[in-house]
């Protein structure tokens, strides 16, 4: 489990890279600031958010706690944090939104038959999340060769419930396709399929997995409200950059046209004033959530955003940003 979790895509370059590249950014500190009314609550998508810290949608929370993602949910609430609930919650989606007292959002991933991709859609609508983050960079698994080596398989009673009667995908065998091609990228969303999914639903879309400045133009032209920057925490194609090397420049291809959210390896609040100030709204935090529920369960996951939600405020006070908005790039020391 620990292989899964903690593991990356193949030599987990890029999930090394993305914690030391915000460790490597350093801050200009500013004194004798005025600090009165300083807050860190912002506005995004339709809702009102105390503060900049995401739930990342993970897999199978049931992995490292016998209430999985309710639990999740619980320590969420407690800290006004928004969730992103994985298309591969051990828990059926509308379960774990049943109780919810605080925002949801539903991450998505696109299905083979565009059928099966709705049917999700409208449980998301009729479980009243308030967005979907449609997770576009995994068409296929990542060479996780860390978690292969270690045999590591889900235990019994835990299975992506969500997906329960949704069909694989259909094989066409061609000369000279291996297994990838053969399996996967057949049945794979392309372009057109966002385009398709932005016509079927009112909800905000979100694109997660977005790693090149011409493909945030592609998504805005096609009419997302988000983009998420995001390497899937190195899970995926190893040797991308670093999502601090990213961030910047899709933030300068979107300039300001939908909000931009980042991810990979945020790990204190000094990460995510750094994000903030690099370009993105708000920040998704991925593993941790998973170690604090392990250890502590819901109270584990609420300790973890108000301690990182205190790191924020001590780093914005010691920068003298007194609001979310003036976290700009002037806070990034400069050589
Ligand atoms: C993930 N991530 C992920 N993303 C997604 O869109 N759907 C998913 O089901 C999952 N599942 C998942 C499982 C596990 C165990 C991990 C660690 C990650 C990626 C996740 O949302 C996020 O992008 C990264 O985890 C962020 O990086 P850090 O914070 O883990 O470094
Ligand atoms: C992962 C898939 C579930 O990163 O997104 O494990």
């Amino acid at each position: 489990v620990r292989a899964y979790l903690d593991g990356a895509g193949a030599d987990g370059i890029t999930a090394r890279a993305n914690a030391a590249a915000w460790q490597a950014l350093r801050l200009e500190g500013r004194v004798l600031a005025e600090m009165q009314d300083a807050h860190t609550g912002l506005e995004l998508l339709g809702l009102t958010l105390p503060h900049p810290l995401v739930l990342a949608p993970v897999a199978f929370h049931g992995l490292v706690h016998p209430q999985g993602e309710c639990a999740t949910r619980i320590g969420a609430a407690a800290t006004d944090s928004l969730m992103v609930v994985s298309t591969q919650a051990g828990i059926t989606l509308e379960r774990i939104a049943e109780a919810a007292t605080g925002p949801l959002w539903f991450q998505l991933y696109p299905q083979p038959l565009r059928a099966d991709t709705l049917h999700l859609v409208r449980r998301a609508e009729a479980a009243h999340y308030r967005a979907l983050v449609v997770t576009v960079d995994a068409p296929v698994s990542g060479l996780r060769n860390a978690e292969a080596r270690a045999g590591f398989a889900l235990p019994p009673g835990l299975r992506p419930v969500n997906l329960d009667g949704i069909a694989p995908p259909a094989t066409r065998t061609l000369p000279g396709r291996g297994p990838t091609f053969l399996g996967l990228m057949d049945a794979a969303p392309g372009w057109g399929d966002i385009a398709w999914l932005r016509s079927q639903t009112r909800l905000p879309l979100l694109l997660k997995g977005i790693t090149s400045p011409a493909d945030a133009r592609r998504a805005i032209d096609c009419g997302v409200d988000g983009i998420v920057v995001s390497n899937h925490g190195g899970r995926t194609l190893d040797t991308l950059p670093a999502t601090a090397e990213i961030l910047p420049r899709v933030a300068q291809a979107v300039a300001g046209r939908v909000p931009v959210l980042c991810d990979g390896g945020i790990r204190r609040g000094t990460d995510v004033l750094k994000a903030l100030a690099l370009g993105a709204q708000a920040v998704l935090i991925g593993r941790p959530q998973i170690h604090a529920l392990a250890v502590a369960g819901a109270s584990g996951v609420a300790h973890l955003i108000s301690i990182l939600r205190s790191e924020l405020e001590v780093a914005m006070a010691l920068t003298g940003r007194r609001t979310l908005t003036e976290i700009d790039a002037g806070v990034i020391w400069r050589d």
